[in-house]
């Protein structure tokens, strides 16, 4: 897969993409990352991106010039891909599991990160998607950008060690995820449940499953809004 950041701020990203498990996958190369910094392509002397609103009004706007180049040298660097540009934009979509694992299976992600007070609408002509990380309002897109790209490359195939492990995530089968215990078995009085320890798989999974739907229905009860629960479901609900 291959990622462009259109960013003001690329060293931002030397953190997430620098350690664990999205460094290993830049160096497996099963995940390609540029950050094209689009002050590059800012006008006169001073590298200008930025500009006062047409109409009044506080703050500056991002113009469309150098993020319209900036998008133009993605394309002539890699002309042959299919691109998923994505707007980070606190009015978007709110991103989510389902989403980072749309963008998993894309050939090329491109994400735009704005700062000030926000874009020229004309820069949404360039764009698949505008996605927000939540209902709050960042100083820029970057940071929403570096959650998406983490939550979106861990999906890859070959990035997590055990394959197994991105499918029992918290979110992924629509259920947060059971308790887990390692060793030792009595730690400062709190111990291990008895079943985990039985050897029996059969009653494991049966626990685990039941501990994974109390869990979301006491936490997120409106994940399960649009599920239909077994009569076993349910059962254990009421427990
Ligand atoms: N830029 C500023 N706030 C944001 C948010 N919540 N999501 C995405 N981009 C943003």
């Amino acid at each position: 897969m291959k990622i462009d950041v259109v960013t003001l701020f690329p060293e931002m990203f030397d953190g997430p993409l620098g350690h664990s498990i999205v460094s290993r996958a830049i160096d497996k190369g099963i995940v390609e990352v540029n950050r094209v910094n689009f002050r590059q392509f800012g006008k006169g002397k001073h590298q200008v991106v930025d500009d006062t609103p047409y109409g009044g009004g506080a703050g500056m706007l991002l113009k469309p010039e150098p993020l319209f180049d900036a998008m133009e040298s993605i394309e002539e660097r890699s002309p042959e891909t299919k691109k998923r540009v994505i707007l980070m934009d606190p009015a978007g979509k709110p991103f989510n599991q389902a989403m980072a694992e749309e963008f998993s299976e894309e050939e090329h992600l491109v994400f735009l990160c704005g700062h000030y007070e926000g874009y020229d609408e004309r820069i949404r002509s360039l764009v698949t998607d505008e996605v927000s990380l939540g209902d709050y309002v960042l100083t820029g897109g970057e940071l929403a950008a570096m959650v998406m790209i983490d939550a979106s490359v861990r999906l890859l195939p070959n990035v997590l060690g055990n394959a197994a492990s991105a499918q029992t995530d918290s979110h992924s089968s629509g259920l947060l995820e059971h308790p887990h215990y390692t060793r030792p078995a009595e730690y400062k009085g709190m111990g291990v449940p008895d079943v985990l320890m039985s050897g029996n798989h059969a009653k494991i999974d049966e626990w685990r499953h039941k501990e994974s739907l109390k869990r979301t229905y006491f936490r997120r009860p409106d994940m399960l809004e649009t599920r239909d629960l077994t009569k076993q479901e349910q059962q254990w609900i009421k427990e």
